[in-house]
């Protein structure tokens, strides 16, 4: 078989819990990810969408099921690459020197580091800062260099936890277009956490909907819009207003099923938007 028709990431019944079971984050969750595909994550607080991120990431082991990256159980290495809602940047380097620290570790040579720096700060529009400090960048300049220090590594898989969800919203619009263009460029796969609904349609090939209480796949949906999406913006189409009526739809079932509306509600901003 045609090893790019493999999935990159396959789960299979993946279980977590924590407290010795008492904590019960994950349960039976089956799902893959193809090469290079963009795949997002959506649910509230809570329902164990980081938990399912470290586990691919292969930080925490899993308690039930199988996990396989690349075809074998996952290991924290160069062939994945996380981002958090903040940067957790180093506050002594510059950012050049940030983004040169991973290249080292991957084993680039000193006189190849600067300029590999500075080509993957150009990528993300933040040539001219490659010598200031980490405070001196607004949040959304500190995303975008933790994008850039993520992709130095060039993942097959870029994991995301809720990477814009800490910036304002002008910021967010510039963000998302940049990573969409980055990922066309690339190619690699991501799984992109979010508990807002239409950022996960707006950027996704498939939406994966997550419930609470144990963590479970509640509809995994596919998002068919024309690409490139930063040049044809979905969020016009009545396909894109069905889809988060769907989703949305979705999560009032969850609050009829005993999750509690204010924690809902507090996870995704107004109900009233889906009605
Ligand atoms: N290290 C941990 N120890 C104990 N409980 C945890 C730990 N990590 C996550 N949990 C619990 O697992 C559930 C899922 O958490 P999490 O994956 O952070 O959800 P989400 O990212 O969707 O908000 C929550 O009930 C959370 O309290
Ligand atoms: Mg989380």
């Amino acid at each position: 078989m045609d090893a790019s028709l493999q999935p990159i990431i396959s789960l299979r019944n993946v279980g977590k819990s924590f407290k010795d079971g008492q904590v019960r984050a994950l349960e039976n969750i089956s799902f893959d990810v193809r090469p290079g595909e963009f795949v997002s994550l959506v649910g509230p607080s809570g329902c164990g969408k980081t938990t399912l991120l470290r586990l691919i990431n292969g930080l925490i082991p899993a308690d039930e099921g199988e996990i396989l990256v690349l075809g074998a159980a996952p290991v924290p290495g160069p062939d994945l690459a996380m981002v958090f809602q903040s940067a957790r940047l180093m506050p002594w380097l510059s950012v050049a020197g940030n983004i040169e620290f991973v290249l080292r570790l991957k084993g680039l040579g000193a006189s190849e580091r600067p300029k590999r720096a500075r080509a993957l700060l150009g990528a993300v529009g933040l040539r001219d800062f490659a010598d200031a400090f980490p405070h001196e960048l607004s949040g959304g300049m500190q995303q975008r260099v933790g994008l850039a220090r993520a992709l130095a590594v060039e993942p097959k898989v870029l994991l995301m936890d809720e990477p814009f969800a800490a910036l304002d919203a002008m910021t967010r619009e510039v963000l998302r277009k940049e990573l969409l263009q980055l990922w066309a460029r690339r190619g690699m796969a991501v799984v992109f956490v979010t508990h807002d609904i239409d950022e996960a349609v707006l950027l996704s090939q498939r939406v994966v909907m997550l419930r609470p209480r144990p963590g479970r796949v509640d509809d995994i949906v596919d998002v068919e819009f024309p690409e490139p999406r930063w040049q044809n913006d979905p969020r016009t189409l009545p396909a894109f207003k069905q889809m988060r009526e769907y989703l949305w739809g979705r999560i009032h079932d969850m609050v009829r099923d005993g999750a509690e509306l204010e924690e809902l509600a507090g996870a995704f901003g107004d109900l009233d938007r889906a009605s």
